[in-house]
């Protein structure tokens, strides 16, 4: 599979691409499916919905992976939460993480309440051609714990980062117990057929330099010695968004580093190709304009030629009212231009 050899930089016959959120609410074939289901809920938990999703992009772009359709809060969910997807607004805990007293009422067994998302991995990977891989994932133990804590999404994070800094030891115990699921989550995604896994760091950013290595990146490269340990030939992709400027990744036990939009991959590159393939990061919203793609993909391109280990991605997800016109134009660019 080119997407997998690329993980393990080996030379590939073109530069593979996919995108987060690659399978979602801009593709009209995406809405049709949401439509059978009760609720996003109800669509995560039924693996012929997921199954449909996720191979959507595959045959409309032509994408090189494609990625579970699913969500990193099926997690807490199955752990035992209150999560509701309000219209318009997003996630939602309605009994959110206060303090110790809360851990009991987790389940520790969450990775075995989730055959629902196994079924889909199986499922999809019988219907994927035999080229294109399928990538797993989970949420990372930090941005888990800031929705279970903030009870949603969160613009200051002030919930989970008082406890940081005042109750730094009630927040380990919580990370190590999303750490412990998290490991055989992925594993079990694995199992029924992932070829790869993305732990998804999307609130990094939110804490300073040390609290970042110390809450968030010390977790998610356990997570990583796990899966390593117990599937080596499964490359594990990590990315946490917002944390450009620490750039000190350098000791992980990992296989691709996802660069998100807004750290420059000039600097990544130089920092961490040594050790990773790279993936990333074109500024999702270029795909409103066919010359910004345009220039985007080819300085990516150009600073990679002749390179392997290089992945082609956006730094973030895309937005709903993208043209799947445009998606397709950027597959078909790097596609042709990286050929070799
Ligand atoms: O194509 C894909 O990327 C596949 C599936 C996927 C979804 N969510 C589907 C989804 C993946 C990998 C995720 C990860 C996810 N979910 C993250 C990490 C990545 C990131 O974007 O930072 C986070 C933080 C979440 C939590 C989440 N789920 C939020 C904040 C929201 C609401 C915001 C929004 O975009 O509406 C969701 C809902 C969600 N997850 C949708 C999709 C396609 C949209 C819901 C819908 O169809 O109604």
């Amino acid at each position: 599979m080119t997407f997998i050899d690329a993980c393990f930089k080996k030379p590939t016959k073109h530069t593979p691409i996919w995108m987060m959120r690659q399978a979602g609410r801009y593709l009209p074939e995406y809405r049709a499916t949401r439509a059978k289901a009760k609720d996003f809920i109800d669509f995560c938990r039924r693996p012929e919905l997921a199954t449909e999703a996720t191979l959507q992009p595959i045959d409309i772009l032509d994408v090189d992976a494609a990625i579970l359709f699913s969500d990193i809060l099926v997690v807490p969910l199955e752990m035992g939460m209150k999560l509701e997807f309000v219209e318009k607004k997003g996630p939602i805990f309605h009994d959110p993480i206060k303090g110790f007293e809360d851990l009991n009422r987790l389940s520790k067994d969450a990775h075995n309440n989730l055959g629902y998302v196994y079924e889909a991995v199986s499922a999809i990977r019988k219907e994927l051609p035999k080229d294109k891989a399928l990538i797993g994932f989970a949420g990372s133990p930090w941005t888990l714990a800031t929705y279970m804590i903030e009870g949603g999404g969160s613009k200051q994070y002030e919930k989970i980062k008082k406890l940081v800094y005042a109750e730094p030891t009630f927040m380990h115990l919580l990370l190590k117990m999303l750490t412990d699921t998290v490991k055989e989550y992925l594993l079990m995604q694995i199992k029924a057929g992932a070829n790869a896994v993305q732990v998804f760091d999307s609130w990094g950013g939110a804490l300073e330099r040390p609290k970042f290595f110390e809450f968030s990146w010390k977790y998610m490269k356990d997570i990583a010695d796990y899966i390593k340990e117990k599937s080596p030939e499964t490359p594990v992709i990590l990315f946490s968004k917002g944390v450009g400027a620490y750039m000190d990744m350098v000791d992980g036990n990992f296989d691709v580093y996802g660069v998100d939009w807004g750290t420059p991959m000039a600097l990544a590159k130089e920092k961490l190709f040594s050790r990773y393939a790279l993936q990333g990061n074109m500024e999702p919203c270029r795909l409103y304009s066919k010359q910004a793609t345009e220039e985007c993909a080819t300085a990516l391109l150009n600073m990679f030629k002749g390179e392997n280990g290089y992945i082609f991605n956006l730094g973030h997800g895309m937005q709903p009212d993208m043209d799947p016109a445009m998606a397709k134009f950027l597959v078909d660019f790097v596609h042709e231009t990286s050929k070799r």
